[in-house]
């Protein structure tokens, strides 16, 4: 299967994505977190992207678009995969169909996830990530690690990231709200959307997802 999870910063992707990418067998491909690793690495598209990151504004799409495809063609998009954060505006959403129609492929599914903005805010707040697993995400208050600092999973520091300060956040709720909620229109006109509920459990959430993909197990 060949799926975009859309949602605000915060709506809990990158949460959904770890568990949806496991049950389905197919790649995660989280754009946040390939910039993450680049600058992590010191690499010079992480130089290039930090800036940008900072300030809670998209990376380039020239930056963007030709990382994304590199990952695909790595994922073997005959296999599918769950893009997360991908595409983010316009620009990206043609260039994904043109990446698709090229190897004469194309999307099954889009999924929408719905959360206020109150919630995001305050599920961005309490984020603390996992140094050396990006899919251990973790919440102070919803989703605690039980000894502080440390990822329960595999024992990685906790951090928090740069860009969840406060001023950020708002200004990524603004570009959320200009550059990238037009693709969901984008994509209902190809009849892919599926907008869910992002509230309640984590696993609650997983399961209308997967309802939503005709996976009921
Ligand atoms: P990116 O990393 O993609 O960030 P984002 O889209 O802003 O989304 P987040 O990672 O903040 O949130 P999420 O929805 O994944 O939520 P999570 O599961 O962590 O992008 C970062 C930056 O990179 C961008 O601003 C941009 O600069 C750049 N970038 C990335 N892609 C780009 C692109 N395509 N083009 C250009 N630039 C790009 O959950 C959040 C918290 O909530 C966690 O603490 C979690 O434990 C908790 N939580 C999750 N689910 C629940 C639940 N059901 N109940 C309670 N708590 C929950
Ligand atoms: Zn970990």
């Amino acid at each position: 299967m060949r799926i975009v999870l859309v949602g605000p910063p915060g709506a809990g992707k990158g949460t959904q994505a770890a568990l949806l990418a496991q049950t389905l067998s197919i790649p995660h491909i989280s754009t946040g977190d390939l910039f993450r690793a680049n600058i992590s690495q010191g690499t010079e598209l992480g130089q290039k992207a930090q800036e940008y990151m900072r300030a809670g504004q998209l990376v380039p799409d020239e930056v963007t678009i030709g990382m994304a495809k590199d990952r695909m063609d790595q994922a073997d998009a005959e296999g599918g995969f769950l893009l997360d954060g991908f595409p983010r505006n316009l620009a990206q959403a043609e260039a994904l169909d043109g990446i698709l129609k090229d190897e004469k492929l194309s999307l099954d599914a889009v999924l929408d996830l719905e959360v206020e903005e109150d919630e995001v805010v305050k599920r961005i707040a309490g984020r603390r990530m996992c140094r050396k697993d990006s899919s251990h995400i973790f919440h102070v208050e919803y989703s605690p690690s039980k000894e502080s600092g440390v990822c329960d999973v595999c024992g990685g520091e906790l951090y928090q990231r740069e860009d969840d300060r406060e001023d950020t956040v708002r200004k990524r709720l603004e570009v959320y709200h200009s550059e990238t909620e037009p693709i969901i229109d984008y994509y209902k006109a190809q009849g892919l959307v599926t907008t869910l509920s992002a509230l309640g459990a984590v696993a609650d959430v997983t399961k209308r997802a997967l309802a939503a993909l005709g996976r009921e197990d």
